[in-house]
């Protein structure tokens, strides 16, 4: 999704601007731009592409001032081109403007001020902003934003800077995350903390209608009336290092490879003792009578895993739902309802939707979020945090498996809270999940058998993920976790589906990945991988099930010994790895996939 820095201070804005938005490349974008005032006035240079498009027009026209602002820009009004890449400037071109989200009533704004005259570059939302802010100013950009959010329906983060103003730059934020923050040698806004935190580790986090007026040395907030406003602020407590990459070939490699660390972490902070465990303890699960666990993409799937794991230990049904199909089906929910949100950015548009429908219900809510200050992290009731830290690459691993350990943590505390099990019970199992980092470590060390294989299978047109019960839910990611980063085709069926029609498609050599971690199951999934077999597959199992006569055409990963109902965060690692290793031998921008954004906010 869209980024945004501004900054004020006493350096050049230019290199500072750039260094930020580097920063925020994660959030994917298709174009980028950087307005600045300086001596000679305010001048925009924006450019689509990469940000080295960018750095060369500004290498070829540099652009001098110590105020400015910039924009990695993801395309949702108009195409991705130079004209509609920000920052947008006003038809006096007296005030420039950067925007993450969505004006609504964009239209309507824009079909009166073309009635009075007004003449547009471009076909965005934002343009029309700019042209507004000039209409409203009278010298104040407080009052010009306070009134801006009197006109404008839908989401904003926006920077604003004036020809007027040299010693301001102004922001306010609506449903899109914008922060503030105060260093040595200037101030900032940004839409996330990487763009900022080479300069500072205090920021201020905005909220809805909040205004900030930032000076070279200073930062000032106001409420939506114009109020002034006390706001406290935050200390970041993680390094730059762990936002970038420490020396391996992709973000996504790296956030792999922490998984250990990750899960270590999230069980300290929730099993028996620290704030989400905290949060657990307050959670009466016995007063809902029904369980609702949304989320969108991989945060669905960890939700589907959610389901298969709460079900089976509280023995109470779990209904799950795509966060985006959420609200239109009306969902029968009231406050005897407790619905589950998981988000990683915890900004998903439609994430965040489905939560205020469940307020609006009358249901409790549940954030699962990676994000400290995002908006389900502060809008929900209770709010279950991953210990993942940031996580740049755009397709989801260690947010994920955060997710899953937390799912089985809520699940078994909900499970003993219920009679459902016993505190014996509850405590092996808590045993269980606190065996999980140590073993995830046991097969990230063994990366290249996985490394092996995928180079054989980089041409595959399509791959296959079958399993049944969590194993079909962990399938789901692995198919979607391979067809984002590396383009090919693939699908997820639970095992007994395959013969009711998709078994049309297995050819010689089509690839199968089988996942296997229910005993119980064996036999059945082991027939269904029969199935393929002698239809010409080729098959890689991931599990501990005995294969016997398939010869050359199974090529098996044992996992070490788990809890069956938590092998998820086992068999997710060698998914993960596999789609890594076939993109990475494909040669593709793993980090940055075509058309994907790490937060998607809008619907
Ligand atoms: C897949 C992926 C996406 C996200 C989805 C939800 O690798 O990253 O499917 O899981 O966009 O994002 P969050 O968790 O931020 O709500």
């Amino acid at each position: 999704m869209c980024g945004i820095i501004g900054y004020i201070g006493m350096k050049e804005a230019v290199p500072i601007l750039l260094g930020g938005l580097k920063k925020l490349e994660y959030r994917g974008y298709d174009s980028a731009g950087i307005a600045v005032l300086g001596r000679g006035g305010l001048a925009v240079s924006k450019e689509k592409g990469r940000l080295s498009a960018l750095e060369s027009r500004l290498a070829a026209s540099p652009l001098e001032g110590t105020l400015g602002i910039g924009h990695t820009r993801w395309a949702t009004h108009g195409e991705p081109s130079d004209l509609n890449s920000h920052p947008h400037l006003g038809e006096q071109q007296k005030i420039a403007v950067v925007h993450n989200g969505i004006i609504e009533n964009y239209r309507q704004l824009k079909e009166k001020l073309v009635q009075r005259g007004a003449a547009f570059q471009s076909e965005t939302d934002t343009e029309v902003i700019a042209h507004l802010a000039e209409q409203f100013y009278r010298g104040d950009l407080k009052e010009t934003m306070i009134k801006l959010s009197e006109v404008l329906e839908g989401s904003y983060a926006l920077g604003i800077i004036c020809a007027d103003k040299p010693e301001v730059l102004g922001a306010i934020k609506k449903d899109s995350p914008l922060i503030a923050g105060l260093s040595e040698h200037g101030a900032f806004i940004a839409s996330d903390i990487p763009a900022i935190l080479e300069h500072t580790r205090e920021v201020y986090y905005l909220q809805d209608r909040e205004i900030a007026l930032l000076g070279r040395d200073s930062c000032e907030f106001f409420d939506p009336q114009g109020e002034p406003l006390i706001k406290e602020k935050e200390e970041v407590t993680w390094s730059l290092d762990s936002a970038e990459k420490g020396g391996h070939p992709h973000f996504m490699f790296k956030e792999i490879l922490e998984q250990g660390r990750v899960l270590r972490e999230t069980i300290q902070d929730s099993l028996w003792k620290g704030r989400n465990h905290e949060v657990l303890e307050g959670l009466d699960i016995a007063r809902y009578r029904k369980i609702v666990i949304t989320g969108c993409g991989s945060a669905y799937n960890a939700a589907l895993v959610g389901k298969y794991v709460f079900e089976e230990l509280c023995r109470v049904p779990v209904e799950i739902d795509i966060a985006s199909e959420f609200r239109y089906r009306d969902p029968i929910i009231d406050a005897s309802s407790l619905v589950v949100l998981i988000s990683q950015s915890g900004e998903t548009a439609d994430t965040i939707a489905a939560l205020r429908l469940a307020k609006e219900k009358g249901a409790a809510t549940l954030g699962i979020v990676n994000v400290v200050g995002s908006t389900i992290a502060k809008e929900a009731e209770l709010c279950l945090f991953t210990s993942a830290g940031p996580e740049i690459a755009v397709a989801t691993t260690k947010a994920f498996s955060a997710q899953l350990v937390l799912l089985y943590i809520f699940s078994v505390h909900s499970a003993a809270a219920l009679g459902a099990i016993t505190k014996e019970e509850a405590q092996i199992l808590g045993e269980e999940i606190q065996s999980l980092p140590d073993k995830a470590e046991e097969v990230l060390s063994s990366t290249g058998m996985i490394q092996k294989h995928a180079a054989s299978w980089v041409g595959k047109k399509s791959i296959f993920f079958i399993g049944r019960n969590i194993d079909y839910a962990i399938a789901a990611e692995g198919s979607l976790k391979l067809k984002e980063i590396s383009y090919i085709h693939s699908e997820a069926y639970a095992g007994g589906e395959l013969k009711h029609g998709t078994i049309s498609l297995i050819e010689d050599n089509t690839l199968v990945v089988s996942i296997a971690s229910r005993k119980a199951l064996y036999p059945k999934i082991m027939s269904n991988t029969e199935q393929v077999i002698s239809r010409g597959a080729r098959v890689l199992l991931v599990g501990n099930a005995e294969v016997s006569g398939m010869g050359d055409d199974l090529v098996q990963l044992s996992l070490p010994r788990v809890y069956e109902l938590f092998s998820p965060s086992l068999s997710v690692l060698v998914l993960q790895l596999l789609a890594y290793y076939i993109a990475a031998n494909k040669g593709l921008d793993i980090d940055k996939p075509r058309n994907l954004a790490k937060s998607v906010t809008v619907e």
